[in-house]
């Protein structure tokens, strides 16, 4: 009988968290909670309050998950110095500014003295791992780990490796953010943008002309998407949703008999808005009639309670490690 394998978790004691900010504080909540111990590196003068003030937010959304919050600070330290920071650490989930250079002279000094087993990864939502790693010696141990906002929250971890990371590199982030309790999935190739992002790219741009053109408001068109593609999507991604759509004859069909109409009659006509100053000001004036009646953080934990009531009538058990009960 082959011994039982280890559960991952168990080679993760401790983390460094680059940059403390909205990303940061999120993957430090999570990691704490799930008893990793977490070293902060962050230049702001502030940074542990704001860092303790982001913990003590987020705490809800954790025990509403199923996860420890009792103490979670008790394993949380920080560290100025960068090169102190990881050197005796597991993991590197970096979320400094989206600045290449900047990005660039954080790594180099991480890989001269973080541990060499230790997993590094970058949050970037757009530079490739490529770009990041060039000035690096070992650049085959860098990956992107992209989370989708919040961290803690959203099960997507986007893994996309850069032109030299190496599989082991690979297999190591699935492994780890699986364990985590994340959906990580590993991108083939390195596109700007990733998939997610892309997504929302593409439909925000089409929303955003919907309003500017004044066929529908902000709050119409959410309305529209949260009572239909965003509660299909929630259950069935959009080719699965059109093979449907297809009928006993799927997706082929339905490309035959819909997407071809799509493609000659609705993809030349969508919208190319820009973000020029009348457009900024209506999207603006709408966005405060729209939500203004509520602070940033009351809609947040709205969003968080009702996204964890979707993951959970969905069958996700976001409290659950892999591997563990
Ligand atoms: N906000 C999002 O929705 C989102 C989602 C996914 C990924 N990301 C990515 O995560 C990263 C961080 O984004 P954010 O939204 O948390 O930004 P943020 O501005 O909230 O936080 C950035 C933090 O980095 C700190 N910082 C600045 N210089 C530093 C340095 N030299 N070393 C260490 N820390 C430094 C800042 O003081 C700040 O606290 C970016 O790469 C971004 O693309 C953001």
């Amino acid at each position: 009988m082959s011994p039982t394998p280890e559960p991952v978790l168990d080679s993760y004691k401790r983390a460094a968290i680059i940059g403390g900010g909205v990303i940061g504080v999120s993957w430090a909540g999570l990691f704490l909670a799930r008893g990793i111990k977490v070293v902060v590196n962050d230049p702001r003068g502030d940074i542990e309050d704001l860092v303790l003030a982001g913990l003590a937010e987020i705490a809800p959304t954790l025990d509403a998950l199923g996860l420890p919050t009792e103490n979670l600070a008790a394993g949380l330290t920080f560290e100025a110095d960068l090169a102190t920071a990881v050197s005796d650490v597991d993991i590197v989930q970096e979320n400094g500014p989206e600045r290449l250079e900047l990005k660039q002279r954080i790594w180099q000094t991480v890989e001269r003295n973080a541990p060499a087993h230790a997993l590094l990864a970058t949050s970037t939502s757009s530079i490739p791992a490529t770009a990041i790693a060039e000035a690096m010696r070992q650049p085959e141990r860098l990956i992107v780990g992209h989370p989708f906002n919040p961290p803690h929250l959203v099960p997507l971890v986007e893994i996309v490796p850069g032109e030299r990371t190496s599989e082991a590199t690979v297999h190591q982030a699935k492994a780890f953010y699986a364990a985590l309790g994340k959906k990580p999935q590993v991108l083939r190739k390195e596109v700007p943008g990733f998939v997610a992002n892309r997504l929302q790219s593409a439909i925000f741009r089409e929303c955003v002309h919907l309003v500017a053109e004044g066929v529908v408001t902000e709050q119409e068109l959410d309305d529209i998407v949260t009572s239909s593609i965003g509660m299909r999507w929630a259950v069935g991604g959009p080719f699965r949703t059109f093979h449907l759509g297809g009928g006993p004859g799927g997706l082929p069909h339905f490309i035959e008999h819909l997407g071809r109409a799509m493609e000659s009659g609705m993809w030349p006509v969508l919208g190319n808005p820009t973000f020029d100053d009348a457009t900024v000001a209506e999207l603006t004036d709408q966005a405060a009639d729209a939500f203004g009646g509520s602070s940033v953080a009351e809609l947040a934990a709205e969003r968080d309670r009702a996204q964890i009531a979707l993951m959970r009538a969905l069958g996700e058990t976001p409290g659950a490690v892999a591997g563990q009960a």
